[in-house]
């Protein structure tokens, strides 16, 4: 086997423990993510900024953007802006949210469904903002860029949804929160990477059809053997289905190469692969640990906490692993820099500003405001509320 990782650009995205002084160490243990300056100037939050010690932020970018990141933060205060941050947000945009306000798709629409917040700027892209939008009809929700798509979203409609329905009259439909609001319309039930089976599991009938994500729908199906049959786009029938651009990449020898390269044996006590629900099964079954992006990172915080983690890789978005290499610095973390998702990236700091500033000015929003027809968000509220009831 060839021991060259395929995946052109690794990085090493943690420090390793015997490189930081102790009272760093501390403070960086105690340090979340998210910026949390009480009296905010220019200086607390480039102070805030150094002592984050991100292993990929330099003082040279804190200089850069210093200045960016406190004019956001201060019209996020002004405004009582509730500001979503996906796990794949870059580490500076990241940072913008709260750690209460970070998560991955069910953690941030939990979050939405209860906030008093006039103003929602979501962090991530516009499907994301539509469940908050979903959720929240009379609240203006807005994002950094609403060109930002997703390779699932983009490739599944409500046209694809009808034509396959008609194929399983009577089978429930479930659907990938990675999807727009007039698809998910036409569905019985919505779920995410962190309760898909869970969902699967709780609904009546033996089978369920479930769309659009091929990859992810094998892997529910090896999950749900034996309980529940699951059909899905392709699968008996002609209609084609999508796969996310970005975690399609990993392949099993990839995997196996970062094995070997990185020595992080499988089931090794202290040294875990991990990956995400969207990977190819063939990744999914190589993988010691598998789940949604926060779930990735609870299993983490575990390890941690039980002095059980020194190395992982993540067969994910590349900024996950950044924002987890700042939260828990005692491990080593490597990624696969060149597997980014294009369409998260498309949200910047200046967009954000941009966003805020255009709040500020009390005048056109439509550059960031995410609008639905109030029958479409009626008909896709059902779906995405079942779904909340049945992870309660
Ligand atoms: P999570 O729900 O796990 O955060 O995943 C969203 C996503 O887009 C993964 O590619
Ligand atoms: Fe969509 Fe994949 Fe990007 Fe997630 S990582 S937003 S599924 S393209």
């Amino acid at each position: 086997m060839n021991s060259q990782p395929r995946l052109a650009e690794y990085y090493h995205a943690g420090q390793k423990t015997d490189k930081i002084i102790p009272e760093v160490k501390e403070k960086m243990s105690k340090h979340p993510a998210g910026m949390a300056v009480d009296e905010l100037s220019l200086e607390s939050v480039k102070k805030e900024l150094f002592e984050r010690h991100h292993p990929s932020l330099l003082p040279i970018d804190i200089e850069a953007h210093a200045e960016t990141v406190y004019r956001i933060l201060g019209l996020k205060k002004k405004h009582n802006v509730l500001m979503l941050g996906h796990n794949y947000m870059e580490p500076l945009v990241f940072g913008l949210s709260q750690t209460e306000e970070q998560g991955d798709s069910l953690g941030l629409s939990m979050h939405a469904a209860k906030t008093e917040s006039t103003y929602i700027l979501f962090n991530g892209v516009p499907f994301m903002a539509e469940t908050a939008k979903i959720l929240n009809p009379s609240k203006t929700v807005l994002v950094a860029d609403k060109t930002a798509g997703c390779s699932l979203a983009d490739n599944f409609g409500a046209e694809e949804v009808k034509s396959l329905k008609a194929f399983y009259p009577g089978v429930p439909v479930m659907i990938y929160i990675n999807s727009y609001a007039d698809a998910k319309a036409e569905c019985d039930i919505c779920c995410t990477s962190a309760n898909a089976a869970s969902i699967a599991r709780q609904m009546p009938g033996d089978e369920i059809l479930f769309v659009p994500d091929i990859y992810f729908a094998e892997n529910l199906e090896e999950e749900l053997k034996g309980i529940k049959t699951v059909i899905y786009p392709g699968k008996g029938n002609q209609q084609k289905g999508a796969v996310c651009e970005v975690h399609e990449r990993f392949l099993l020898s990839d995997l196996l190469a970062v094995r070997e390269s990185f020595d992080i044996p499988k089931a090794h006590a202290t040294r875990v692969l991990y990956a995400h629900w969207e990977c190819r099964p063939e990744v999914l079954q190589e993988a010691d640990f598998y789940g949604s992006t926060s779930q990735i990172g609870r299993d983490i915080a575990k390890r941690v906490a039980e002095n059980q983690l020194e190395r992982a890789f993540i067969a994910s978005e590349c900024e996950l692993t950044a924002n987890l290499a700042e939260e828990f610095p005692t491990v080593q973390f490597w990624t696969a820099c060149s597997v980014r998702c294009s369409h998260m990236a498309k949200v910047t700091l200046h967009k954000v500003l941009k966003a805020l500033e255009a709040i500020d000015r009390g005048g056109d929003l439509s550059d960031h405001e995410v609008t639905l027809n109030p029958e479409v968000i009626e008909r896709a509220r059902t779906p995405i509320e079942r779904m909340l009831e049945l992870s309660a």
